[in-house]
């Protein structure tokens, strides 16, 4: 499973790649605006920081939500830098910009995705990744972790290449459980993978060993 990170703090960015397990980040335009980066300038300056640091892809949203100014601002997003994903809301539009630079070879994130339907159009259309919301969906009593099992079924039935993305990531758990139903990649606050370290009884465990090496040197 690839790992990628949620933030567009470039601190925590460096921090989860010098771990060595980061394959990706994703950001959103909230995301961007938590680190005040406001105004077009800023926000293409920001991306290109993050492929910096980062080795693997990096989702940038457009704002545009009619087919012509997706593409348009798709590709200047995809000429920043060549880990640069175009991430495009799951939306009428949204569709006919995905065929567009899938058929143009530029790699796409299907965003705000909450149901199995819109994940099948989605990888109809030839999207790179899909990003099911599962935190969002378990805010409103559905339960998130299950689309997650939906999709995976319905893309397997089919051999749909497209990378099951599960984003809004809460908290640790979530991301064993995407683990345990074979979503491809996790995107997740490093708060969140940073829980995948601990235990109790490793630390217990370590803090004998030491006081043990202690006695006998
Ligand atoms: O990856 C999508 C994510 O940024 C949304 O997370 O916590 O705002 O639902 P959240």
């Amino acid at each position: 499973m690839k790992f990628f990170i949620d933030t567009a703090n470039l601190a925590q960015i460096k921090e989860a790649q010098d771990l060595g397990i980061l394959d990706g980040v994703t950001t959103n335009p909230s995301l961007m605006a938590k680190e005040g980066i406001t105004g077009t300038n800023n926000i293409l300056k920001h991306y290109v920081a993050i492929c910096n640091i980062v080795d693997g892809d990096v989702s940038a949203e457009v704002i545009a939500t009619d087919f012509e100014g997706m593409v348009r601002e798709g590709e200047a997003l995809a000429d920043l830098h060549p880990q640069i994903v175009v991430k495009i809301p799951m939306i009428k539009d949204g569709i006919k910009a995905i065929k567009y630079f899938s058929d143009h070879g530029i790699k796409t994130n299907c965003t705000l995705v909450f149901s199995v339907g819109q994940a099948l159009l989605a990888a109809k259309a030839g999207a790179s990744y899909v990003s099911p919301f599962i935190g969002r969906l378990d805010d409103v009593c559905t339960d998130g972790l299950n689309l997650i099992d939906e999709i995976r079924l319905v893309y397997d039935n089919y051999g749909y290449e497209t990378e099951i993305l599960a984003a809004s990531v809460r908290h640790t758990m979530h991301i064993v459980e995407c683990a345990k139903l074979g979503a491809d990649v996790i995107t997740a606050p490093l708060s969140a993978i940073e829980g995948l370290l601990k235990h109790p009884l490793t630390d217990s465990g370590l803090a004998t060993f030491l006081a043990d090496y202690k006695k006998g040197n």
